[in-house]
């Protein structure tokens, strides 16, 4: 019963149950989605600077904002090929929010606080405007239909 042949076959089996398993898992995460949970602190952030009446602070975290960290090579390729021709439509989101970020920097260095919460409102419609026509086929497309969020 116990011969070696049933062990190797057993080991194999077992090898192939592993994979099996590890492909049903959620895939891994981008790393996009790092750089997006990451502007969404840097957005609570400022939310507080303001709160606080702080310029200085806004002035430092809008241009974490700004020019934010990029994905690697590799993954700007596969979001390439997901937004297809939408590609240039997904960089002006992204060159829009760089833009209204700086915005916010330049009025809290002018310590304009009404000019900062427009900004700021401009900005958040900047990151409304690609959500809300990219992420959900982008997270159905990187992850599968369920987890979707919006
Ligand atoms: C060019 C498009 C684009 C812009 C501009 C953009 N986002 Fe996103 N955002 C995405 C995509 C795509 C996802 C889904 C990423 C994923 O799940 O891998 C996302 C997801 C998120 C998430 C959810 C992350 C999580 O925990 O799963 C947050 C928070 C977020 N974005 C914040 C922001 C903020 C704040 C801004 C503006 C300052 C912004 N985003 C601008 C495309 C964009």
């Amino acid at each position: 019963m116990n011969n070696p042949r049933n062990r190797v076959f057993n080991l194999l089996a077992a090898s192939c149950l592993f994979f099996a398993a590890g492909s049903t898992h959620a895939a891994e995460p981008l790393a996009l989605q790092k750089i997006m949970k990451d502007l969404g602190k840097n957005m609570q952030a400022i939310t507080d600077g303001i709160s606080r009446e702080d310029w200085e602070r806004v002035e430092k975290i809008a241009p974490l904002i700004a020019d934010h960290p990029q994905p690697p090579l590799a993954e700007k390729m596969r979001i390439l090929r997901f937004a297809g021709t939408s590609m240039g439509k997904f960089k002006a989101y992204d060159g829009d929010t760089h833009d209204q970020a700086q915005a916010v920097g330049r009025a809290a260095k002018s310590q304009d606080g009404p000019g900062v919460i427009l900004a700021f409102q401009k900005l958040q419609t900047s990151c409304y405007n690609c959500h809300s026509e990219f992420r959900k086929p982008f997270v159905a497309h990187f992850y599968g239909n369920k987890d979707a969020v919006q």
